[in-house]
């Protein structure tokens, strides 16, 4: 792959030759991919909606661009799974990890020189008193170690989430989320509540403009708090945009007003930035693009950058309950991990890379504002930094959503040369921050392709 430098703010290491890149030799998924594939599957099961739609084999990733098996090369929306918002094998974050992959992979939860270099910039990137740190190896087991905190800062057990909400896959994290299944019954432990979740597009209330109704929100937890709860939560629980949920974003005045619903009731503020944190929406939180400051954070998939490392945050007066939950574990805060989370946000300071990030959605919100006047199955577009949606429907005025034309978008781009996410009618994009603008312009040209392709399938062109 030929280096290019086509614009002042692109990084050297991750630029490549638009010419040549997507680069497609033989239609993907090619003879390579489905022969690996096949022999795979027949041992490994479960696999997510977007391999099971298009079973494209990887063989190695730089920068934006991800290789297949056959030799295709693709632009990269997908980021792994919003996991490397660097990009693929970042030198830095690489180097890091070799260099401790060969000095000291674990020592338990010991104090280590790298693990203190992380605990110390953590407190210098983070917002307010957020100053109590403990580490762990997926989202998930991060978010059952933030529940746990907040029921012992608290005393209480109960927690409150939103609908749509994705917390992981455990019983803890299942019963905060949407997750159902018809084959193992409950999925929702006792003490677990939901609440309608403010989405603009798909709003419970409005006012009489027809404009999202916040207060309304506000007003309904009130009275669930009082009415619906056994009065013993402990925690508000979500995230600040839904990630698998669709990119939702909530209105600007809903986070200061959730932040006094819980001041006021006496409960915490726990924010699933997993997905959201590390510069993903061009902050480190994306809860402080409303300045509202949460009580217990999660951090994940960017934090390391494709190595497994996840955090739990908490503000100053909340640090000691962590020493009443037991709350270390095998790997968390191994010196691969830290080296690797300490490296990525040093590259993301060095490099400018929150502001790159607002910036790539800024240009992305412009041209999918286009498409939504274009097309007409677009209903919705929304962005924050890297963090994008597109919303599918039959119709802008019912908004009946068009769960095939998702389906039919997301492989015609794959085919075109684009890795990305499907979630039924919602296209979902998280390119890494590192994006080239004319990289991700490209990327967008063929979605926007796809959908007039899509559109003229379905009849709707
Ligand atoms: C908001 C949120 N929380 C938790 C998780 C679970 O993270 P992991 O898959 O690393 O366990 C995810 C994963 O997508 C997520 O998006």
């Amino acid at each position: 792959m030929s280096l290019k430098t086509s614009n002042e703010t692109c990084r050297s290491w991750a630029s490549a030759d638009l010419n040549q890149v997507p680069h497609i030799v033989v239609t993907p998924p090619g003879p390579q991919s489905r022969s690996y594939h096949s022999r795979c599957t027949k041992y490994f099961k479960g696999l997510s909606g977007q391999v099971k739609l298009f079973p494209v084999v990887f063989a190695s990733g730089k920068g934006c661009v991800l290789t297949d098996v056959d030799g295709n090369q693709y632009i990269d929306f997908s980021s792994g799974i919003y996991v490397t918002t660097l990009g693929h094998c970042h030198p830095k974050v690489t180097e890091a990890v070799q260099k401790y992959a060969g000095l000291l992979m674990n020592c338990h939860d010991f104090t280590t020189p790298i693990k203190t270099r992380l605990m110390e910039k953590l407190t210098e990137i983070l917002p307010g008193d957020l100053s109590g740190f403990q580490l762990y190896d997926s989202g998930t087991t991060a978010v059952e170690a933030g529940q746990r905190v907040c029921r012992a800062a608290t005393g209480q057990h109960e927690m409150i989430s939103c609908f749509y909400d994705f917390h992981g896959k455990t019983y803890g994290g299942v019963s905060l989320g949407h997750i159902r299944s018809k084959v193992y019954g409950p999925t929702r432990a006792p003490g677990f509540h939901m609440v309608p979740h403010p989405n603009p597009y798909r709003p419970h209330w409005t006012k009489a403009d027809g404009t999202i109704d916040t207060d309304r929100y506000i007003a309904f937890y009130e009275e669930y708090l009082d009415r619906g709860t056994a009065g013993q939560v402990a925690a508000f629980v979500l995230e600040p945009i839904q990630g698998w949920g669709g990119s939702v974003i909530p209105p600007d005045d809903f986070f200061p007003k959730l932040r006094k619903l819980c001041d006021r009731n006496k409960i915490l503020l726990m924010c699933d930035e997993v997905l959201t944190s590390m510069g993903r929406t061009g902050k480190w939180l994306c809860s402080q693009h409303w300045d509202v400051l949460p009580d217990v954070v999660t951090l994940g998939k960017g934090f390391g950058n494709g190595f497994p490392v996840t955090c739990v945050a908490v503000r100053e007066p909340y640090k000691e309950s962590f020493e009443s939950i037991s709350a270390s574990s095998s790997y968390g805060g191994n010196p691969m991990a830290c080296a690797a989370a300490l490296a990525s946000i040093e590259a993301i300071e060095e490099e400018n890379l929150l502001e790159r990030s607002v910036h790539l959605g800024e240009i992305a919100l412009t041209r999918m504002e286009k498409m939504k006047k274009e097309h007409p199955i677009v209903g919705d577009v929304r962005a924050k930094g890297c963090l994008m949606g597109i919303e599918l429907v039959k119709d802008k005025a019912t908004k009946e959503p068009l769960n095939k034309a998702g389906e039919l978008v997301y492989q015609k781009a794959f085919r075109k040369g684009l890795a990305w996410i499907p979630a039924g009618h919602i296209l979902r994009m998280s390119p890494p921050i590192v994006m080239e603008d004319d990289m991700l312009g490209k990327g967008l040209d063929m979605i926007d392709e796809a959908i007039g392709e899509t559109e003229k399938e379905l009849g709707y062109a």
